[in-house]
């Protein structure tokens, strides 16, 4: 007899591209998005303490978001592209995508959550008290992520930042921020894992923080084993594999055919990046082979475009040349597979990428929650 596996529901907040419902994907867990929330790095300038008092007051989900939407259409113009990138890739109805962390009631929400993942953006530390616990916090964007852990008392959460976050002020702000979720009444446990250790050819450390509502999952829940790392970056470049050729097979990426005749020559790299990339320190991607040396640098110098892209740092080597990553190289280095559709310009494509969460970070640690908390059986 066939058992029905369970759906998870899951609500993540800094959604950005939807790195944690890839990972759910690639595992093949059922799961429905109860809801998503970016505002694509838009600031409005509105009272938000007296914009959400009102919001409090309307009734339901539904006419929340449709106020906060007016908000945003009439206090800014621009685009929210990263709303662009989620919707062209996941299901969810359009109801249950919302703007503004801060303008979002958890309430609504309440009972209603299985897995609760956000990654606030990391500049909004630098205010954070001295004094410690959650009031301490106000302001920032962790503030609003505790804020709704406890409006929506989901079962389980994550909460992912970049590994600095635990040296800010001394140590101090990291020290609040754990206060904050004892005092949320969850079993919580954290360490600093890196994506270089889960299967993808990228040095990235982040801190990741899983918190439990029911003790014994808590007990049972240990975070991943590191695995062997089997690609290089070099595997991950257009120039050594067909386009669309990263596929998702059982949690893996495959690598399923590989390019044949000559690699696409181009170059473009800002001077400041070549320095970038002949300073000793630089090992954020791995090279598989391949040195750039000073008289191949300095004749790239002379010819080269201006493409560098903050937020990742997208340069590669192949053979000793020297050029940005694309944006599908990109996406691939973060983990996402070729079926992720890419719907922004090149601009947006890169940042977005470069501010994701790595997949399979995620799918490993996902699989050590879903045992847990024995959502498999
Ligand atoms: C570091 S990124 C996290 C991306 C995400 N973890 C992912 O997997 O792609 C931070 C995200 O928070 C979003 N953001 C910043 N301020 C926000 C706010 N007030 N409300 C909602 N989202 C916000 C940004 O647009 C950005 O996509």
């Amino acid at each position: 007899m066939s058992q029905k596996r369970k759906v998870i529901k899951l609500a993540t907040v800094f959604s950005g591209i939807g790195a944690v419902e890839q990972a759910l994907m690639r595992l093949e867990v059922p799961f429905e998005t109860v809801f998503a929330c970016d505002n694509g790095e838009r600031h409005i300038d509105i009272d938000y303490d007296a914009e959400m008092k009102k919001i409090r007051k309307l009734s339901g989900a539904k006419e929340k978001k449709k106020y906060t939407e007016r908000l945003y259409e009439k206090k800014s113009r621009k685009i929210n592209f990263v709303k662009q990138s989620y919707l062209a890739n996941y299901k969810i109805k359009k109801d249950n995508f919302f703007e503004d962390v801060k303008l979002l009631d958890g309430t609504d929400f309440n009972g209603n959550v299985d897995l609760f993942v956000g990654g606030s953006p990391c500049q909004s530390f630098s205010v954070i008290g001295t004094k410690g616990g959650f009031n301490d916090t106000r302001g920032t964007l962790f503030y609003e992520y505790a804020r709704l852990i406890k409006e929506i008392q989901p079962k389980v959460f994550i909460y992912e930042n970049v590994y600095g976050l635990t040296r800010h002020d001394k140590g101090k702000t990291w020290n609040i921020m754990q206060q904050v979720f004892s005092e949320l009444g969850y079993h919580y446990t954290f360490k600093i894992l890196d994506s270089r250790n889960y299967g993808i050819p990228q040095g990235r450390r982040r801190i990741f923080v899983v918190g439990f509502k029911d003790e014994a999952a808590y007990k049972k829940f240990k975070f991943p084993e590191e695995i062997k790392l089997k690609y290089t970056m070099q595997d991950f470049l257009e120039d050594n594999t067909a386009p669309g050729s990263l596929q998702s097979v059982n949690g893996k990426l495959v690598k399923v055919n590989k390019l044949r005749g000559k690699p696409e020559e181009k170059y473009y790299l800002s001077e400041k990046l070549i320095a970038y990339c002949l300073s000793p320190g630089t090992k954020n991607f791995m090279h598989a082979g391949a040195k750039i040396d000073l008289p191949v640098a300095r004749a790239l110098l002379s010819t080269m475009g201006n493409l560098h892209r903050s937020s990742v740092n997208n340069y590669v080597t192949t053979n000793g040349r020297v050029r940005a990553l694309t944006i599908r190289e990109a996406h691939r280095l973060m983990g996402f597979p070729d079926s992720y559709n890419i719907v922004v310009s090149k601009a947006q494509a890169y940042k977005q990428a470069g501010n994701s969460i790595v997949v399979d970070v995620l799918i490993n640690l996902a699989r050590e929650i879903i045992n847990a908390e024995k959502w498999n059986k």
